[in-house]
């Protein structure tokens, strides 16, 4: 079984610390939320994980099953099994898709165990028509030109067909449109299992409608100052932050510095 393990982690951005001492464990067969306001360093967390070289890791740990992840490089981080959605995908301009995918799944394997391009194949229509994507999208080159919300769904297709230990969506759910935000939602369902692990980064409570987390993190200036079970996000859905701020005596960071 996958476990994640995240412990006292700081990271800094071009000398600014914005991650105080992190920690937070993700198991296989659990799926976690984090919710927090703007800026609190969600996406820097997801960020620290998959190796961006602009977030230095100053102090604590990321393992993975007891492997340390930061003496990995990214694509070593892939190949172990951790996947990302990214809050905002790039666009790669003369890569397909289909390409894109293949490259990926077979970098997760290793030399010798490539996927047949028969199974490729079957598995992406498989997987694409349970997202109800267009064929197409397949052979278009990777995010370009995507809408948001296509762009969104084609993490999904990513994540089902990479089929990740641990994965984080970081804000999949933006921009997406009612139904499509439910198949979206059906695909991350469609990967639980033992062997999967997954934290979720949003704002809204509304995707934990359809994405029922075990546990619930609420992340304010670079630190998990709350946890719970979805009736954490309930609270935060009806109340917004001021509570806990107050509960927790945090002040505003402005606020902090004109002290
Ligand atoms: N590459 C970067 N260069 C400069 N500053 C950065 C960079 N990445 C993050 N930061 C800063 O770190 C802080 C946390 O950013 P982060 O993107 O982690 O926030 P977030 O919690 O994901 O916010 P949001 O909910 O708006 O997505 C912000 O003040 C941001 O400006
Ligand atoms: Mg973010």
């Amino acid at each position: 079984m996958a476990v994640l393990t995240i412990k006292d982690l700081h990271v800094s951005v071009e000398g600014k610390e914005i991650l105080k001492g992190v920690n937070l464990e993700v198991k296989g067969g659990e799926i976690h939320a984090i919710m927090g306001p703007n800026g609190t360093g969600k996406s820097t967390l997801s960020s620290a994980i998959m190796g961006h070289p602009k977030y230095e890791v100053t102090k604590g740990s990321i393992t993975l099953d007891g492997q340390d992840v930061l003496e990995m490089e990214v694509d070593e981080r892939a190949r172990a099994g951790l996947f990302l959605a990214m809050q905002y995908p790039s666009e790669i301009s003369g890569v397909t898709n289909a390409d894109f995918l293949r490259a990926a799944i077979n970098a997760r394997l290793g030399e010798g165990n490539e996927i047949s391009l028969m199974k490729f194949i079957r598995k992406l229509d498989e997987k694409m028509e349970f997202l109800e994507m267009n064929s197409d999208m397949a052979h278009r080159y990777l995010n370009e030109g995507f809408s948001g919300g296509e762009k969104k769904r084609n993490e999904i297709l990513q994540l089902m067909m990479l089929e990740p230990k641990i994965a984080i969506l970081d804000e999949i759910d933006s921009g997406l449109d009612i139904d499509a935000l439910k198949i979206v939602s059906k695909g991350v369902n469609e990967m639980r299992s033992s062997d999967f692990g997954c934290l979720i980064i949003t704002h809204y409570q509304r995707l934990l409608n359809y994405i029922t987390p075990d546990y619930v993190h609420v992340m304010m200036q670079g630190r998990i100052v709350k946890s719970g079970g979805p009736e954490l996000a309930q609270r935060l859905e009806a109340e917004g932050y001021d509570w806990i701020k107050k509960e927790l005596g945090i002040e505003e960071e402005t606020v902090e510095q004109e002290a």
